[in-house]
């Protein structure tokens, strides 16, 4: 096989300073009788197990007290400063408004970050799914909204098992789905708080007529196990646009669809306890609309590459507190480095991770993610990028959501060190 262009070797130590750790374990490996290839194809006796052959343990991803150079990777990294911060900015100016925060559970699926959260002032969680909400359930979390329509029996089932553990609180948007869920409610003695979801611009869930939430009021008030709980006025694709002033004109308007319905109701007697919806794009006008009760802001603990990338009043942004660690693992052409970082270790759907910070100056730009790598681009071609080999990096992730549900734990860190290992209690619970 012939090598693209010839490279002038170095000793190995002098690649990277982690190198010497790695070569003394070469070394040992090498010394150990139990590599003696010779003697294991000499006797086919050797093939059996041993009795202190017993099953390889996985090692741990880190261990309290770490550096980061010592976390195994790729992981996922939380920088507890960064994230005490964003907690504490998040609650703080939403109570300064008197606006309730229910922080998204689907963004971290953490029962410690549900804990820190509701430490700080939150209501209670938001879940996504009704699975998604049963560790925090069993966790002691008291009040868990889920802010998204289910149907089916077994879907029902659980509401109604964990109307048994909780406050809960469903969304529905369809007539059809009131009943059912009332005659469970029923039949389990528990009372569910019901919100019809109202589309103020998201064009996806939700109803589109004052007239539809008039009658899902009174599908709700049919049955004892259920109550009117408020709506649900939430516009996912207005926390993403890039432009401050255009993400605060949406934001106007989703909320001015929000007072209509309100108003419709309470033209009828009918008082709407709870207007409940924003996420971290729309928080800061959200809480400021007169019009929501409650805000569900999920990836403000994390502001991930997608949101570091839009406009913000300088007091609205957050920092960035998720991160990937991984390890340059490959300089073999010239003008890229190789990270054992790809597809299996971040979600791409809201573009590719960006490089944060190395021990190394120089600022490669991730280029492109395959299964278990990552190619970045070096600032000229011709570097060989040598010294990179063995280096651990750190990347902030486009998009927390679904980078967070690849992992079963966060390491947690403050001031380069490993502080705690946090489950992620909640990880692939989509149903
Ligand atoms: C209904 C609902 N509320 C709140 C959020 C939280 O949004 P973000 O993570 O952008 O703060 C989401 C996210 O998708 C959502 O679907």
């Amino acid at each position: 096989m012939r090598l693209h262009r010839q490279r002038a070797c170095k000793p190995l130590q002098q690649y990277t300073p982690a190198l010497p750790r790695l070569v003394s374990l070469l070394e040992g490996i090498v010394m150990s009788d139990s590599y003696d290839l010779s003697a294991a194809t000499a006797s086919s006796a050797s093939c059996a197990p041993r009795a202190a052959d017993s099953a390889l343990a996985v090692p741990p991803v880190a261990r309290i007290g770490d550096t980061l150079a010592q976390i195994a990777t790729p992981s996922l990294l939380l920088d507890l400063d960064a994230f005490d911060a964003n907690v504490a900015r998040m609650a703080g100016a939403a109570a300064a408004r008197g606006v309730a925060v229910r922080p998204h559970a689907k963004a971290h699926k953490s029962v410690t970050i549900a804990r820190e959260q509701i430490a700080a002032g939150a209501v209670g969680i938001c879940c996504q799914k009704l699975t998604e909400a049963v560790p925090f359930a069993n966790a002691g979390i008291g009040s868990i909204h889920i802010s998204n329509e289910f149907v089916g029996e077994a879907r029902v089932a659980l509401a109604v098992a964990l109307a048994s553990r909780v406050a809960l609180s469903v969304c529905v948007d369809d007539v059809r789905q009131v009943a059912p869920l009332g005659k469970a409610a029923q039949r389990a003695g528990v009372r569910i708080a019901v919100l019809p979801e109202v589309d103020v611009g998201q064009g996806r869930c939700g109803v589109d007529s004052t007239d539809k939430v008039a009658r899902l009021v009174e599908a709700i008030d049919h049955y004892e196990g259920l109550r009117f709980g408020g709506i649900q006025a939430y516009h996912g694709s207005a926390q993403h646009i890039e432009a401050w002033a255009r993400r605060r004109d949406t934001a106007r308007l989703a909320a001015d669809q929000a007072a209509v319905c309100v108003r419709f109701l309470e033209a009828r007697g009918i008082v709407c306890p709870v207007v409940t919806g924003g996420g971290t794009g729309t928080a800061e006008f959200d809480i400021d609309s007169g019009v929501y009760t409650e805000i569900q802001p999920g990836s403000y603990v994390f502001f991930d590459g997608h949101y570091g990338a839009l406009e913000w009043r300088d007091d609205w942004r957050f920092r960035h507190g998720l991160f990937l660690a991984s390890t340059v693992m490959s300089t073999a052409r010239a003008g890229i480095i190789v990270c054992d970082a790809g597809l299996k270790s971040v979600a791409t759907d809201s573009g590719l991770p960006r490089f944060w910070s190395s021990q190394l100056a120089g600022t490669p730009r991730y280029r492109t993610a395959s299964d278990e790598h990552g190619v970045l681009e070096l600032g000229s071609p011709d570097d060989d990028g040598a010294a990179w080999l063995g280096e651990p990096i750190l990347l902030v992730p486009g998009h927390c959501d679904p980078t967070v549900n690849l992992y079963d734990r966060y390491v947690a860190v403050r001031h380069g060190r490993v502080e705690d290992l946090w489950p992620i209690e909640a990880r692939g619970l989509s149903q």
